[in-house]
Order: C-alpha cells, then structure tokens, then sequence
C-alpha cells in the first residue's frame, strides 16, 4: 500500500521547528552577520523551505518515487519506444571509476581506454548496419536523423547539385518530417499502400531531380518489414537520392539483415532503445548515424581513428597503435559537444560486448518471437488490420471496439494503468484508426505476456462508462494532456 500521508506536498507536510539533524553549539566565537555579507546582498526575509525530521523526508520521496511506472516496476509495452529491461550491471560498468572521472579535455595519451570504447562501438554499429563510416555525435535518434541530412545536404552541395525535397511515407514518424525541415528540406509526404507499405507508385510519381533524400523507417511504423525496400532503393538511387533507414526499429532486424544490404545510404541507431540505455520521456538518448563511405568525409567528428605506431624492429614484436582523434576532411562540424552522449554509448558498448553476435541475432530473434506471441494472443479481440504477422511490434486497432461499445483506445490504455501495466503508445502511426501500438521487447516473459493479454481481455469486457474515467486507481486521472505538455505546472508557490 501506497503511504498517502508521505505523499501530500511537502510543504503541506511541513512543520514548523520540525528537523533532520540537531547540531551541537559551535565553539567558534559569533561575528555578526554584517561583517560576513553586507545586508545589501541578503535576501530581506528567509526562503520558505519545508521543515520536516529525516524519516519525513525519506519517506516522502521514496513514495514519491513509486507513483512513476518504470522498466525496473512494470511491463513497458510501449510501441516505436522499446522500453526493454537495462541490465543493472552495464549500471555498475558505467559508472566504474576511470569512467565516469574521465574529463573530455583530458589529452588522447590520457584517454587511450575511453577511445577504444568509443572506437570499437563505431565498429560493432559499422558491422551491424552494413554501413562504413559511424559518427557518434548525435544524442538522439532524431538528432540523428538532423545529423544525416545535413550530411546529405553537403554531399550534394559538393557535387554541385541542388535538392530540395525530402520524401518519407505517411507512416512515418513525426521526426522525420520535422528533421528534414529543420535542415532546410521541403517535406514530400507520400500514401502508402492499404497494407500499410511503400506504395511504389506513390514513389515513382514523386521520385525527380529535386529528390535529396527518401526517408523511411523499416521495419515501419507498423511492425512489419517493407519487403520492397531493394527496389525502393534502386528507384530512389535511380533518381539521384539518397535513401535513409530510420533504425528506431534496429530491435527487430540485428544480426539477421542490415540497412546497408538492403539498400539504405544512412541510418540512425537509437543506442537508448535497441541497447538498453535507460530511458524515457525523451532521454537520456544517443542516435549514432552510420553511411554510405563516400558520404564519411562529411560526418560530424570527431571520429576516432585506429593508428599503427611504427614496429619497435624485433621480429613478430607486437603491433602497437595508439587511438586518435580525427575530423573528417568535409565535415559539417559538431552537432554535439566533445564525442556524443559518452554514458549511452558506455552502457550500449557493454551490452553489445555481452551479447556477441550471436546474442544480438537472439535478441532481435525473441524480440519478434515475443510480439508474434502476443499478437496471436490478442487479435481475435483487438483486431491488428495491417497483418497477422509482425516484427517486433504491432499496431491494433480499438476503430471497431469503439464503433461498437464506444471503448478507445486511449480508454484501453487508461485502464491498463489500473491493471499494473504501462499503457502502450496510443494515435501512432497516425494511418491506423484508434490505434494501440504493442511492443513486448524481448526482455519479458511468457508469464508477462499472458497476463497483459488477459488484462486486455478483462477490459474488453467492463463497463465502457467505467472506462471512460480511467485510470481509477493512480494519482492523477486523465489531466489534460495538452496543457500538462506545454504550461507544465513545476514549481510550487504558497498560497497567498
Ligand atoms: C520511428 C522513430 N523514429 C525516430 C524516433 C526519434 O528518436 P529519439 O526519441 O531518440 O529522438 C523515434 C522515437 O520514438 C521513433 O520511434
């Protein structure tokens, strides 16, 4: 049971004389005040701090700690997001001493270890994207979609071409319309398929000189694979474009296919999702970009470089190398200070190393086993239009719940917080009607799985007027969610 005293404002709680420690008197001689800090630089009253003893205090914010849902406390289904478990050890490797003491200005001879951390992620993302050249300079995954078109922009300005548009399908994420506009593009938004897939003529019709880029996310925003994409590819080289693989999906595919073999010139990672940063409303993120070589002269550095140091003479004597820092020769600069958000990076690099090969081909692997478990498991009742079969998410839909019961998917999803589980992402992708996005990830049990499935079959069955006033059992409601966005209330003010 939640302890709901703990819980009121802490200002509320508040008593005066009430303490946290008691202090003996000091046995250095007083000096007034004015002596210490002229009255011109004091505050003309005391601030209004809340009084309260020890257990108070600890009570209060361990309390308050438990009103979030969260990875470590409950199944996180939440679709595009892959909220998957963070293994606690990558916790312990990232915060190991030489790691988190390391000062960015410290000099290359001092910083050989960080280096080979950060050299050998650019390697394994390489490896895993079929793609050359890395910059791990981007902190998300959208700063990485920015990150990659502005490389684009100046790999075309170098061969004197001007492109202005950006395509990308209408399933696509809301990203990367805004990135494409930010560097400059004109966004091109085409129908897909009824299926939900790159709709080829859609394409062709707008595939022509002006094309710079074709965006697209895959597996898409709909949990299934586009098949098409070696063709989508062809066409848009064809043209002159450049075709970019949104790899927020990556936890479906590593170790069995890669962007760059089917067909994608450049790619973000979403170190944050695919290997376990902790994450969540909206960070702490880490968007690696991985391309096409001939686009590596213009990536944002500085890029860390792998160099041999001249043999000492004795035959078989070891190889020595030192790593180094290097900006690449046309590059488009920084888009990020020093050498990206080193501490996703860490923990990425140490669930990579854990893994091996074979360990990512099995994560992505139980990814999809998992999402097909429970798309079986729940689409006699929550119909999944665009496929009996996905990746490692599907997108259901509450249109005919809704027609007929008046359930919605945001009431499904409201009242899943009363059953103990993180709401799945709701209204995405925009082209499924009420729709309800599910990604198990691979980190959870068939237990947890079932209990989710059941969960949302007992919801089918209640009171719809019940559900409209979900959730019934949290803190706070249904806010507006709008105005809790954008004039969040943050700060407490006492009453006057
Ligand atoms: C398909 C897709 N693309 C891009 C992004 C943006 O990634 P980030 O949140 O790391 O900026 C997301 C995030 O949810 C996504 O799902």
């Amino acid at each position: 049971m939640r302890n709901t005293l703990a819980t009121q404002l802490i200002f509320d709680l508040s008593q005066p004389g009430r303490r946290g420690a008691v202090y003996p008197s000091s046995d250095v001689p007083d000096r007034p005040l004015d002596d210490l800090i002229p009255a011109s630089r004091r505050a003309a009253s005391a601030p209004a701090l809340p009084e309260l003893t020890e257990p108070e205090v600890i009570r209060h914010f361990v309390n308050l700690s438990t009103k979030n849902m969260s990875v470590d406390t409950h199944f996180y289904p939440l679709g595009s997001c892959t909220m998957k478990y963070n293994p606690k050890r990558h916790e312990r490797l990232a915060g190991l001493q030489g790691i988190v003491d390391l000062h960015p200005y410290q000099s290359v001879e001092h910083s050989q270890g960080m280096l080979e951390i950060l050299y050998t992620m650019q390697q394994m993302l390489a490896e895993i994207a079929g793609l050359p050249a890395v910059s791990l300079q981007p902190a998300a995954g959208a700063q990485g979609e920015f990150t990659a078109l502005l490389t684009a922009s100046a790999y075309f300005r170098d061969l004197g071409e001007t492109r202005t548009r950006v395509l990308f399908p209408n399933s696509a994420h809301g990203t990367n319309p805004a990135s494409a506009a930010l560097a400059g593009f004109e966004c091109v938004q085409l129908k897909s398929t009824a299926q939900g897939f790159i709709d080829l003529d859609e394409l062709r019709a707008a595939l022509d000189h002006r094309t710079a880029v074709f965006m697209v996310t895959n597996p898409n925003t709909l949990g299934m694979f586009e098949r098409d994409i070696p063709q989508v590819a062809k066409m848009v080289h064809d043209a002159g474009g450049l075709v970019y693989i949104d790899g927020a999906n990556m936890n479906a595919i590593c170790g069995v296919t890669r962007p760059g073999d089917f067909g994608g010139d450049m790619m973000h990672y979403n170190v944050h999702k695919t290997f376990t940063g902790p994450h969540g409303a909206g960070g702490p993120g880490s968007g690696p970009i991985a391309v096409r070589d001939f686009l590596g002269d213009y990536l944002p550095g500085p890029i860390v470089v792998r160099n041999e140091l001249p043999a000492d003479g004795a035959k078989g004597a070891p190889v020595k190398f030192r790593y180094d820092l290097m900006m690449p020769s046309k590059s488009i600069g920084r888009v990020r200070s020093f050498f990206g958000n080193v501490g996703i990076l860490v923990r990425g690099y140490c669930y990579l190393r854990t893994l091996g090969a074979a360990g990512v081909r099995g994560m992505s692997e139980n990814a999809v086993l998992n999402a097909n478990y429970l798309l079986a498991k729940l689409k006699d009742v929550l119909p999944v239009p665009q496929g009996d079969r996905c990746m490692h998410e599907f997108v259901a839909s509450a249109k005919p719940i809704k027609d007929e019961r008046g359930i919605s998917a945001m009431d499904i999803a409201k009242r899943l917080l009363d059953y103990g589980f993180h709401a799945p992402t709701v209204y995405f992708p925009l082209v499924v009607p009420e729709a309800i996005m599910i990604e198990p990830t691979e980190t959870e049990s068939r237990e947890t799985l079932d209990a989710f499935a059941d969960a949302i079959r007992k919801i089918l069955a209640e009171d719809p007027a019940y559900l409209h006033e979900a959730p019934h059992q949290t803190p706070v409601s249904r806010p507006d969610e709008v105005r809790a966005a954008r004039t969040p209330v943050l700060k407490w003010e006492k009453a006057t």
